[in-house]
C-alpha cells in the first residue's frame, strides 16, 4: 500500500499515515518508508492543571528545522482523538493550522517557531489507559507507544527527542504527590491547590514522558553508585500496600549494583521513582526517572506471593532499570527497532536474574516461555521478524518474538564471542550511541567491530521470520564420528523463501562407559548442511546438542530412547539434561496421539520415563529448584506445536494419562519427596524455594493418580501453608477434582483475600486454568461475579488468558471455548482495544488445529471481523489471523 506517500503525508513519516483512514482498513506503516523528521524540538514545556474529568495542557514546543532532513512547509503534530482549543505560533494566535484526520498540521514560513497548543482531556473516560488516565483516584500516563498523542498534539515518534520541563497543579487533597521525569524543581502552593515544577535534563522521546499525581506513600531508599553520585529511591503504593514493597527496593538496589558490575553502566539522575497502579495494559514501564508499575510487579509479601511473583518482581524491576540504558539513554530510531531496545533489555533482565539466582533454572524458564509462547507465535499467521518490515498498529509488536526471541539472537552473539569480547561490543555500543535514536543495525554494528565478530550473514536473524529447523545426525565408523548437520527455515507469511542462518551449536560426544566427554566444543553452523568429524572414538558416542540452547532452533535428530535416558541421568549440562527428559516424553506423546502406541510398546516407555525420572528423585547432587524442572510434563501447547495438524482434545488425554502413570509408577518416591518438603520452614533462600516447587508438583502427579489421596494432602497444605506458594499450589491442585474440599477451600480462598486484587486475580486464574472438566461452566459463572470487570486488565487476564490457556476448556470440541473468546474481545475492544487484541492470537492457530475445532475457530474470527466497528489493534490481528494481513 502506498498511502504513506501521498501528499496528506507531507512530512514523509511512515508514523503519520494513519490520519483519516478507512477504519475498516487501517494502513500498512512500513520500515523502507522511514524519513527523518523536518524539525527539531528543542524544548517541550508541558503546563497541567489536573483534574480527574478535566485536565488542562498547555504545550509550549521550541522548534527549528532539521538541517539533516527534507524541508518542509509544515509541521505535523500527531493527535489520537484530542481538540486544540488554543493554537499560536510565536506568541501570536494563528489560523494557519488543519486537522487532518486526528493530526494537526500547521503552515510554518520560517527556520525557528515556538508553538504553543491548549487541549482539555478527561482522564476518567479513558479506558484505554493510554495517555493520562484515572486509576482508583489516581492521574498516570502511558505513552508508549503512541499515548503521548492522546495528550498534547506532538511530533510522536521516537526519533524525536526533546528537552521536557513540566509545571503540574492539582488539589493539594486528592493529589498530596505530583512526579514527574527527572528532578523537581521547585513547588508551591495556593490555597487548596499546589503545584511542582520538574525539570529532565536528557533530552528524550515523547513516549517516555510520565506523569503521577495522587495520594501515594512511598517506601524510601538511596543508592551511591560507583561514581559516587547518591540517588535517592522511592518505590511509590497506595497506604496500606507499604509493607509489600521491600523486595522490589532491594531488587532495584541490586538491579543498579549489577548493572555498574557486568554492563559498566551508571545512574544518571539524583531521583529514581518506581510508582505502582492496579490498572496497567502490560507489565511495566521504562519512563525516564519515573518508571510505572503494575502492582503485579511491584507488590510482594510471603503470605500473598508465591515464589513466581516474586522472581517476577525482580525480574521486571531489573527490566524497566535496565532500560535506563538500553532504551532511553539510546533509543530506537523508529518502532520497527523495538527489538534493539526490548531484545537487548530481556537478555540483560535475563542474566541478571540468573546471577541473582539459578543460573540453569533460569535458563529452562526462558527457554520454556519461548517454546510456549514464541515458537507458535512464529509457525502461525502472526508471524514476523524481530525487526518487522510493516505494522498497521504497533501495539500488536509487542510481542514475545520482538522481546524474547530478540533477547535469544542477542545471546547468540554473546556465546558467539564470548563474554568479554561481547562487553567490548557492548562498551562500543553505548559509546556511540549515547543520546541518540538507533536502529538494530547500529547495534549489530557496534557488537561487530567491538567483538571483532563477522555478523555478515547472521543480520538474517533480523530480517528472517521463522524458527529454523536442524537435522542432525551422527555416524560412527571406525575411530570416527561425523555428525551432520542440515538446517532449514520454514515459509511465514509474506517470505517464502528463506536463506540459511549461522546457527551457534554448543555439543558434547558422551562416552557411553564411562559416562562423560571430553569438553563441549561450540559449532557455527552456516550453510544449509555441514559436516563435523570427531576422531578416537572406538565406540559410537552420545550426542549432546544445543546445550544451555545455545540456539533458538528446533533440533530435529534421530536418537535412540535408551541415548535420551542416558542423557536424562546423565548429562553435566542442566539444561541438556532437562532437553532429554522433555524429548522422552514429547517423543512419546506425539507418538501416542498420532498413531496408535500398542500397550506393551505404553509400557515399556513409560517405565523408561520413569526409569530417567526416578534417577532425577533420588539424584541427591540436584538440588530441588532443578530437580522440579527436570519432573515437568511438556506443555500440551509444546506437544501441539511438534505436530502439523493437532488434536487438541487427544493430546491432553494422553499428557494426563501419562501423568497418571507416572504418578502410580513413582507413587512411593512422590510421596517421600512429598513428606520430605511438607513441613520445610519458610524462607526465600534457594533450599526452601526448592522445596516448595517439588512438593506441589509431587502432589500434582498424586492427583493424577491417586486423587483421593491428593484431596487429603491438598487440603492439608491449604490449611498449613503459611506463604502463598503452598496456599496457591494446594488451591490449584483441589481446583481440578471434585470434592467437598475443592468448594470449603475456594470460598475460603475468597473470604481471606477478598480485599486484596492480585490475590482474586489468582482466584479466578485458578478456577479457569483448573483441570476440572467443567471448567468453562466455571469461567461463564466467574463472568457475573461482582469482582468481575472489564475494566482492569489484571482481572481480564486473570479470567480469560487463563482460560485460553487451558487445553481442554478452550478447546471444547462444540467450540464453546471459541465463542467465549470471540465474545470478550467484542466486548472488550471498545473498551481497551489492546488488551482485547492479545486475546486473538489462540483463535488464530486455526490451521494448526484438527479440521472440525480449525472451521469453529474461523467461525469465531470471522464473526469478531464482521463487527461494524473494530479497533485497529484488533482488526490488524484478526486480518491476519485470517490470512488476510
Ligand atoms: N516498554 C515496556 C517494557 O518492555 C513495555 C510496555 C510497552 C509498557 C507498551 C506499556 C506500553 O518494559
Ligand atoms: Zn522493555
Amino acid at each position: 500500500m502506498d498511502i504513506a506517500r501521498t501528499p496528506s503525508n507531507p512530512d514523509g513519516n511512515p508514523e503519520m499515515a494513519d490520519a483519516a483512514v478507512d477504519p475498516k482498513n487501517p494502513p500498512e506503516i512500513r520500515r523502507e518508508d522511514y524519513r527523518p523528521f523536518p524539525w527539531i524540538v528543542s524544548e517541550t514545556r508541558l503546563d497541567f492543571e489536573l483534574g480527574i474529568d478535566c485536565t488542562r495542557v498547555r504545550s509550549t514546543l521550541t522548534i527549528s528545522r532539521n538541517a539533516k532532513a527534507d524541508r518542509s512547509a509544515t509541521i505535523r503534530l500527531n493527535g489520537d482523538g484530542i481538540e486544540a482549543t488554543s493554537v499560536t505560533v510565536d506568541g501570536e494566535p494563528t489560523q494557519s493550522w488543519v486537522m487532518d484526520g486526528d493530526d494537526l498540521v500547521l503552515t510554518l514560513p520560517g527556520d525557528a517557531h515556538e508553538i504553543r497548543i491548549e487541549t482539555e482531556i478527561d482522564p476518567s473516560a479513558n479506558s484505554q489507559l493510554m495517555g493520562l488516565y484515572a486509576s482508583n483516584g489516581m492521574l498516570c500516563t502511558q505513552c508508549e507507544a503512541e499515548g503521548f498523542r492522546r495528550i498534547t498534539f506532538f511530533p510522536d515518534r521516537p526519533d524525536v527527542l526533546s528537552t521536557y520541563s513540566v509545571r503540574m497543579s492539582g488539589s493539594k487533597d486528592r493529589f498530596p504527590v505530583l512526579l514527574c521525569n527527572g528532578n523537581r524543581v521547585a513547588t508551591g502552593e495556593e490555597g487548596d491547590t499546589h503545584w511542582a515544577e520538574w525539570h529532565d535534563p536528557w533530552p528524550k522521546p515523547s513516549y517516555l514522558f510520565a506523569l503521577v499525581a495522587g495520594d501515594l506513600v512511598a517506601r524510601s531508599d538511596s543508592f551511591t553508585t560507583m561514581g559516587g553520585r547518591e540517588v535517592e529511591l522511592n518505590v511509590w503504593v497506595r497506604e496500606g500496600d507499604l509493607d509489600r514493597t521491600e523486595h522490589a527496593m532491594e531488587s532495584l538496589k541490586r538491579s543498579m549494583k549489577w548493572d555498574e558490575e557486568v554492563f559498566g553502566r551508571e545512574y544518571d539522575l539524583d531521583l529514581f521513582n518506581i510508582v505502582a497502579v492496579s490498572d496497567f495494559n502490560m507489565g511495566a514501564m521504562e519512563n525516564k526517572g519515573l518508571n510505572i508499575f503494575n502492582t503485579k510487579y511491584v507488590l510482594a509479601d510471603p503470605e500473598t506471593a508465591t515464589d513466581g511473583d516474586y522472581d517476577g518482581v525482580e525480574g521486571v524491576i531489573g527490566h524497566e532499570y535496565f532500560h535506563n540504558w538500553s532504551g532511553n539513554r539510546i533509543t530506537c530510531r523508529d518502532w520497527f527497532q523495538l527489538s534493539l531496545k526490548e531484545g537487548f533489555t530481556v537478555l540483560r533482565d535475563q542474566l541478571f536474574s540468573a546471577d541473582m539466582g539459578s543460573e540453569p533454572v533460569k535458563r529452562i524458564e526462558d527457554v520454556r516461555i519461548l517454546r510456549g509462547v514464541q515458537f507458535p507465535e512464529d509457525s502461525g499467521p502472526l508471524a514476523h521478524p524481530i525487526r518487522p518490515d510493516s505494522y498497521r498498529e504497533i501495539s500488536n509488536f509487542y510481542t514475545a518474538t520482538v522481546y524474547n526471541k530478540g533477547a535469544e539472537v542477542i545471546r547468540m552473539m554473546r556465546t558467539m564471542a564470548g563474554e568479554e569480547r561481547f562487553r567490548k561490543g557492548t562498551d562500543l555500543y553505548f559509546d556511540r550511541h549515547d543520546g541518540a535514536a538507533a536502529t538494530c543495525e547500529d547495534f549489530v554494528s557496534s557488537i561487530e567491530d567491538g567483538a571483532a565478530l563477522d555478523l555478515t550473514r547472521f543480520r538474517r536473524w533480523y530480517s528472517q521470520a521463522g524458527t529454523p529447523r536442524v537435522g542432525v545426525t551422527l555416524e560412527h565408523d571406525g575411530e570416527t564420528a561425523r555428525l551432520t548437520l542440515t538446517q532449514t527455515v520454514p515459509a511465514t507469511p509474506g517470505q517464502s523463501e528463506k536463506q540459511p542462518m549461522p546457527i551457534p551449536l554448543k555439543l558434547a560426544l558422551f562416552d557411553r562407559a564411562s559416562g562423560t566427554h571430553r569438553g563441549e566444543e561450540l559449532v557455527i553452523l552456516n550453510e544449509d548442511r555441514a559436516e563435523v568429524t570427531f576422531d578416537g572414538f572406538t565406540e559410537k558416542p552420545i550426542l549432546s546438542i544445543n546445550r544451555t540452547f545455545s540456539a533458538p532452533v528446533t533440533i530435529e535428530r534421530d536418537v535412540s530412547r535408551e541415548e535420551l535416558v542416558f542423557l536424562a541421568e546423565k548429562d553435566d549440562d542442566p539444561f541438556a539434561r532437562y532437553e532429554a527428559m522433555q524429548e522422552l516424553m514429547t517423543g512419546h506423546l506425539v507418538a501416542d496421539v498420532t498413531d496408535d502406541v500398542d500397550d506393551d510398546e505404553r509400557e515399556a516407555v513409560c517405565e523408561d520415563i520413569a526409569r530417567a525420572m526416578r534417577s532425577v528423585l533420588e539424584d541427591d547432587q540436584l538440588d530441588d529448584l532443578m530437580r522440579g524442572e527436570l519432573l515437568m510434563m511438556p506443555g500440551a501447547t509444546y506437544v501441539a506445536e511438534q505436530m502439523l495438524v493437532a488434536d487438541p482434545g487427544r493430546i491432553h488425554a494422553r499428557r494426563e494419562t501419562l501423568k497418571t502413570a507416572l504418578g502410580t509408577r513413582l507413587a512411593g518416591s512422590l510421596q517421600e519427596l512429598y513428606a520430605r518438603t511438607e513441613n520445610m520452614p519458610f524462607s526465600l533462600d534457594a533450599g526452601a524455594k526448592g522445596a516448595r516447587k517439588v512438593k506441589t508438583l509431587a502432589l500434582a502427579y498424586i492427583a493424577a493418580s491417586d486423587p483421593a489421596k491428593a484431596v487429603e494432602l491438598a487440603a492439608r497444605q491449604y490449611d498449613r501453608a503459611d506463604n502463598m506458594t503452598d496456599r496457591q499450589g494446594a488451591l490449584m491442585v483441589l481446583a481440578g477434582l471434585d470434592s467437598a474440599e475443592r468448594t470449603g477451600k475456594l470460598l475460603d480462598f475468597y473470604n481471606r483475600y477478598q480485599n486484596n486484587a492480585l490475590v482474586i486475580d489468582k482466584w479466578f486464574a485458578i478456577q479457569a486454568g483448573s483441570l476440572h472438566p467443567r471448567a468453562i461452566e466455571h469461567v461463564k459463572a466467574l463472568r457475573d461475579h461482582p469482582d468481575f470487570t472489564l475494566k482492569n486488565p489484571n482481572r481480564v487476564r486473570s479470567l480469560y488468558m487463563a482460560f485460553a490457556a487451558n487445553p481442554a476448556a478452550f478447546h471444547a470440541e462444540d467450540g464453546e471455548g471459541y465463542a467465549m473468546i470471540a465474545d470478550l474481545i467484542l466486548e472488550l475492544d471498545p473498551i481497551n482495544a489492546q488488551t482485547a487484541a492479545r486475546f486473538v492470537p489462540p483463535l488464530g492457530r486455526w490451521r494448526r488445529i484438527e479440521e472440525k475445532r480449525a472451521k469453529l475457530m474461523r467461525e469465531a474470527l470471522e464473526r469478531i471481523a464482521a463487527a461494524p466497528k473494530l479497533s485497529r489493534d484488533t482488526f490488524e490481528q484478526v486480518a491476519r489471523s485470517l490470512g488476510r494481513g
